[in-house]
């Protein structure tokens, strides 16, 4: 299996992890139980990344006491996360039933043209990422898509022309992302042919970046064999991997953590 690389962090998590903290502390003092704040507190570090970052995620992890699979495997499971840099726009046409019968594939064919990119691509100058996505629960405005999770429905071509050059010219009302990572130019996840089921070919999971066919879970494994220490065994829980911590309670720790936990998932 083949990774996408990035070119790299732009900021520096250490400010990431101060501008989140108050309001991490915030949520966290709003539930009974500390694991209920895990999905407000992921979108606090998406809002401050434009992304989930690992690191991000194992703060994240000890914040509310839970192992870093739990989180991993929760963030996973909602598209709303971006666990890859993506551009500052991230545009995703509906490519469903109700959107193609009013017309989304000739659209599409004219967000490609136009961006000069493809499915699950970022443009060169990193503005834009670019997913057609399945059924976004407005059909009855279709053809649709979201921006940055915006909805904007009714699209004809001209319109994507007209949203494309606000963005460009930075007028458009929904805001930019921000970007803490530079994105890669794709993160199509190539798998091996005989391990991809029929029905899975050119699907958006498992390529999209909230998706599966991440090697997040075989990085875990090979940080734990290489190094068992932040395992902690609790008697009815799953083991606690507690990197998270050490990047919380000691900043000296955030470079040893960042060289494990690359953006690019490289080990
Ligand atoms: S098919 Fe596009 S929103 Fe439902």
């Amino acid at each position: 299996m083949s990774e996408p690389s990035t070119g790299g962090r732009t900021r520096d998590f250490a400010s990431v992890l101060a501008e989140v903290k108050p309001e991490a502390e915030r949520l966290l003092a709003e539930y009974p139980q500390r694991r209920s704040a895990l999905l407000p507190i992921l979108r606090a570090f998406q809002n401050v990344e434009g992304w989930l970052s690992p690191e991000a995620m194992s703060v994240c992890a000890a914040m509310v006491g839970e192992p870093l699979s739990v989180v991993e495997s929760t963030a996973s499971f909602y598209t709303l996360f971006y666990r890859r840099p993506i551009g500052k726009y991230m545009l995703q046409p509906c490519r469903n039933l109700s959107c193609t019968l009013r017309g989304a594939e000739p659209i599409m064919a004219h967000f490609r043209e136009r961006l000069g990119v493809e499915h699950l691509q970022t443009t060169d100058d990193g503005l834009f990422s670019y997913e057609e996505v399945e059924c976004l629960a407005a059909c009855d405005r279709a053809p649709c898509m979201q921006v940055n999770l915006e909805f904007v429905f009714d699209l004809t071509a001209d319109k994507v022309d007209a949203i494309l050059a606000a963005m460009r010219e930075g007028r458009y009302e929904v805001a930019a992302l921000p970007q803490s990572a530079v994105p890669a130019k794709s993160w199509l996840v190539t798998q091996a042919p005989a391990k991809r089921s029929p029905g899975a070919l050119r699907v958006a999971s498992p390529d999209a970046p909230g998706g599966m066919g991440d090697r997040s879970g075989a990085q875990m494994v090979e940080r734990l064999v290489e190094d068992p220490y932040p395992v902690v065994v609790r008697p009815t829980r799953e083991r606690l991997v507690t990197d998270g911590a050490a990047l919380l309670a000691n900043d000296r720790d955030l470079a040893a953590v960042a060289r494990d936990v690359r953006p690019d998932g490289a080990s």
